[in-house]
């Protein structure tokens, strides 16, 4: 079957907001206008496709946007796409409004629910990793992880502060669904004394490790970043354990929670966001159909949908070893 020429791009950004997605949606839409294209908007995520709310974009539409966080198109995790009925509806819709390819904008989730469409309906969809907790495979980094961090760094140093002066011990529980990103990192720039993270929750009790290994040997505070997660038992898990099994600390919990989606995205998340954007529509007008763009040793890379929702990103253990030394 001969691929239909591309007139008119759809975009969308779905899930969990994310600093810079305005960046992407940005970028996107002005790539399209450059290269002669006709953009439709698409609000709510996949939401907007079954209650048809679409809007043409000029390229006045994302003036003055890209400094500003959330996302301007809203979003939404939509259940009716998540069936077939729904996503049949959704087909007709992008098919009423002319619209021949999609830019998706979001994380693990809304990439799931694009491969599954594009491979019902031989659909050309490209994916922007856009979600704070750098969960996907095949890209070094996610638009809005890199403002999430700096985020949760500035919150711990306020933290850091009443901990110091109280003699406590605070565990901080930041997002991350289920990946220590966040956490491992947001610890290594907070100077925190330790991270738990899911990757090795299920092999060690982290927390025994660490209070076994004497880790406030020289120290009355400390500062412990915990991945949101069953696994790791979350902060507050955390905290209880310590209060029965260590009654000697006196312990406080924070639970950083959706701060950490917020807020004006940084340098690093908004040129992330414009190159992603850019790539993706160069990617749909070269003819590639159903990949995510990635970003690898600083060049943008397209990642096959089915490797970047697939495979569990490896985090790098060697931080943890550090993060350990750096504490001492
Ligand atoms: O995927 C982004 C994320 O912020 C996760 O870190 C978190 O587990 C989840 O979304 C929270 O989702 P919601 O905003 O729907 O509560």
């Amino acid at each position: 079957m001969t691929e239909r020429k591309i007139k008119c791009i759809g975009v969308l950004t779905s899930g969990g907001d994310a600093p810079g997605m305005n960046a992407a949606i940005r970028a996107v839409t002005r790539t399209a206008i450059y290269n002669g294209l006709e953009v439709k908007a698409i609000y709510r995520g996949y939401r907007g496709l079954i209650i048809n709310e679409i809007e043409l974009f000029k390229t006045q539409n994302v003036s003055n946007i890209i400094q500003q966080g959330g996302t301007i198109l809203k979003t939404a995790r939509c259940k009716e796409f998540t069936t077939p009925e729904g996503r049949e509806y959704a087909y007709g819709a992008l098919q009423k409004e002319e619209i021949d390819a999609l830019v998706v904008i979001g994380g693990d989730g809304t990439l799931t629910g694009a491969r599954i469409f594009s491979e019902e309906f031989n659909f050309p969809i490209v994916g922007i990793p856009g979600t704070i907790d750098n969960d996907l495979f095949g890209t070094d980094t996610t638009i809005g992880y890199d403002t999430a961090l700096n985020t949760i760094m500035q919150a711990v140093d306020k933290i850091r502060d009443t901990a110091t002066s109280h003699d406590r011990l605070f565990f901080i529980e930041v997002m991350g669904r289920d990946a220590g990103f966040l956490a491992l990192n947001g610890a290594i720039a907070s100077g925190a004394e330790a991270a738990i993270i899911p990757e090795i929750a299920t092999k060690d009790d982290q927390l025994e490790l660490l209070i076994k290994n004497g880790f406030r040997k020289s120290k009355n505070s400390s500062i412990v970043l915990v991945a949101e997660s069953e696994s790791t038992g979350g902060a507050m898990g955390l905290a209880n354990r310590v209060q029965i099994e260590y009654p000697q600390y006196d312990v406080r919990v924070t639970i950083l929670g959706h701060i950490q989606r917020g807020g004006s995205p940084t340098a690093n998340d908004r040129i992330l966001a414009s190159r992603m954007g850019a790539a993706a529509v160069d990617a749909l007008l070269d003819g590639q159909r159903n990949v995510m763009t990635g970003i690898q040793d600083d060049e943008i890379v397209y990642v096959p949908f089915s490797k970047a929702i697939k495979n569990d990103k490896p985090i790098n253990r060697d931080l943890l070893e550090m993060l350990r030394i750096l504490s001492i």
